[in-house]
């Protein structure tokens, strides 16, 4: 199965000019892949036009963010039916730095059913911001998906796709390890299972926080995981095209 990889260019970079610059070498980086399967979450003001650009099948895109509101007044939001219009596949719900700046479970779960009901596929970030001996990562994250799941009708409980942050290693250069994250996957799936039933079983989970050119493999090897989200590696061209290679 092909591997999922997001690319999540967060705020950059700062021109459009650069933007394209940037797709275009990750376009050639990913053109010369076999099991790559890449999301691209560029700033929404440059997505449409990356969007409309792009002819080829091994890409689709990402809002990064979404409002559950079909409309309305909120001032600074993007919403949904604007994400589906734009022709947007997925969108990031609940990344660690949207939670910083309030982001509430609460917010998580009416947009998860909410780009559900538009055919959008909920990417849910979940993820502990401290790690202690206690392990008390594992009830945030099941708090976070207790929450993220809460409003999603049994028969697409499996369309969601969870991609587990730890918020501490986010912006590095050294991952979780891959057995580390291999139990975090077990435990999502069966907490899943245990809030919403065995449809729990077959969701995608994805790693993100410091994912490199030089442990991606592993990762993927060992972490029991579909797929990657990548921050800062994804929007230094000759970084990730080193990524996208050392995937296949
Ligand atoms: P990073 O970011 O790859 O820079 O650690 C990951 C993320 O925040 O999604």
């Amino acid at each position: 199965m092909k591997s999922l990889v997001v690319a999540n260019w967060k705020m950059n970079p700062s021109s459009f000019r650069e933007a394209k610059r940037l797709f275009e070498v990750t376009k050639k980086a990913v053109e010369s892949t076999q099991n790559i399967s890449l999301i691209l979450a560029p700033p929404a003001i440059f997505l449409r036009e990356l969007r409309d650009s792009y002819k080829g099948t091994k890409i689709s895109f990402a809002l990064q963010n979404a409002h559950w509101e079909a409309g309305g007044a909120h001032t600074g939001e993007v919403s949904l039916a604007q994400a589906r219009d734009a022709r947007v596949s997925y969108v990031l719900i609940g990344h660690s730095e949207r939670r910083a700046s309030g982001e509430s479970n609460g917010d998580t779960r009416r947009k998860v059913a909410a780009a559900l009901a538009v055919g959008i596929t909920p990417i849910l970030c979940i993820g502990e911001t401290k790690r202690t001996t206690s392990g008390q990562h594992f009830s945030v994250v099941k708090e976070q998906l207790r929450a993220g799941f809460a409003d999603v009708a049994p028969a697409h409980i499996s369309k969601v796709v969870v991609a587990y942050e730890p918020v501490w290693a986010i912006g590095g250069e050294q991952t979780l390890s891959p057995r580390d994250m291999h139990e975090m996957a077990i435990f999502i799936r069966k907490a899943i299972v245990e809030a919403r039933g065995e449809k729990g079983m077959n969701i995608k989970i994805m790693y993100g926080a410091a994912v490199t050119e030089s442990n991606v493999h592993a990762m993927l090897r060992d972490g029991d995981v579909d797929g990657l989200l990548v921050g800062h590696v994804s929007v230094d061209a000759p970084r990730f095209s080193a990524l996208l290679k050392a995937i296949g």
